[in-house]
């Protein structure tokens, strides 16, 4: 699944021993230099070579400048030869990285992007975008509950849908986002516009349509805290639409009051099934946005929920996952 983490190409290994040639050349001519000015050091002032015929005569100054504007010249080519061979080797291992290579350095294991230059790295992840428009797991933001909050969490909002962009972007397998019901003279659109540089550009399909009009019925699972589902998987063949509402005094089932008139599925994350109740926390378990969305991102790249939750369940909601040894 992970493709960055595979074997070094040929290409890669060709790059690496050229380099060592070439450093291995380059420290030989700074040697035999440093032979040449040991000499001179050593006192025999006028001997610029290591042919002992021309040692036996002084060179003229004419003569030892053209020396050693010759060695300087040498060394020059030879630094110049080593850069562009680094500089291939580095091309090299970058692409390798694009289409699978070696990274030894942990954080660009982490984030194998990193390795990139600025305008490759904005290359890759466009393009990891554009493949995640044609084929991503589709997850939708529904931005159709602006009534329900007020300025303050309209702002909130607008924050947290940078932070959901922003998680997508970095994404090993990005997902195809829909934020729906756009309303473009709203509001939390300024906000959005305000607080967010290039929303208007993000690459995500953002449509005034709800999504009860983009998608069919049969294939939504609404997320709410308040359903009695679990969601127990995720399927390329749903779309999972994560509620847009900063509610700061909660306002309970507002999500999952709404879906159920519209006669759609819903479902809640399971934190329950895998994590614990530690010594303390709030064990609130309704999430922010961008937290459900960082948990289902990291579910599509893992399977596994005792991996993803808690990428989006912060610490102080008192929440650690499920000892397995305890045969719970
Ligand atoms: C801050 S919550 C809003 C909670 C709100 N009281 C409601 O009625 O949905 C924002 C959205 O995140 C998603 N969400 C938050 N916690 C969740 C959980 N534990 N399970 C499933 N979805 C969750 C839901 O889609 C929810 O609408």
């Amino acid at each position: 699944m992970n493709r960055d983490y595979c074997k070094p190409s040929t290409d890669h290994r060709t790059a690496d021993m050229m380099l060592t040639s070439i450093g291995d050349s380059l420290q030989y001519r700074q040697k035999d230099s440093s032979n040449t000015s040991t000499a001179s050091n050593n006192g025999v002032e006028t001997d610029f070579s290591v042919n002992s015929e021309t040692s036996k005569y002084r060179l003229s100054k004419t003569e030892k400048k053209k020396r050693r504007y010759e060695l300087m010249a040498a060394h020059r080519k030879a630094f110049r030869r080593l850069a562009k061979v680094k500089q291939k080797a580095n091309r090299l291992k970058r692409r390798n990285l694009l289409s699978g290579g070696v990274v030894d350095d942990k954080k660009k294991q982490d984030y194998p992007l990193n390795c990139l230059n600025k305008r490759e790295r904005i290359r890759a992840i466009k393009g990891r975008l554009q493949d995640a428009i044609v084929s991503g797991q589709r997850i939708c933001v529904d931005l159709g509950l602006e009534s329900f909050m007020s300025a303050k969490e309209c702002g909130r909002l607008a924050q947290q849908l940078c932070r959901v962009y922003g998680s997508n972007r970095k994404a090993r397998c990005p997902a195809h986002l829909y934020f729906t019901s756009v309303d473009k003279n709203g509001f939390l659109y300024q906000e959005c516009l305000r607080k967010n540089v290039g929303f208007e550009n993000y690459m995500i399909d953002m449509t005034e349509k709800s999504h009860l009009e983009v998608f069919k019925h049969d294939e939504i699972i609404y997320l709410s805290p308040n359903s009695s589902n679990i969601l127990h998987d995720i399927s390329t063949d749903k779309v999972y639409v994560i509620g847009g509402l900063v509610d700061e005094s909660v306002q309970r089932n507002v999500t999952h009051s709404r879906a159920d008139q519209s006669g759609i599925e819903t479902a809640r994350l399971p934190i329950s099934e895998y994590m614990d109740r530690s010594a303390s926390g709030s064990y609130n378990q309704i999430l922010t946005i961008n937290q459900v969305f960082d948990i289902l991102l990291a579910y599509m790249e893992t399977r596994d929920w005792s991996i993803a939750l808690p990428c989006g369940v912060p610490e102080r909601k008192g929440f650690v996952i499920k000892d397995k040894s305890n045969g719970d």
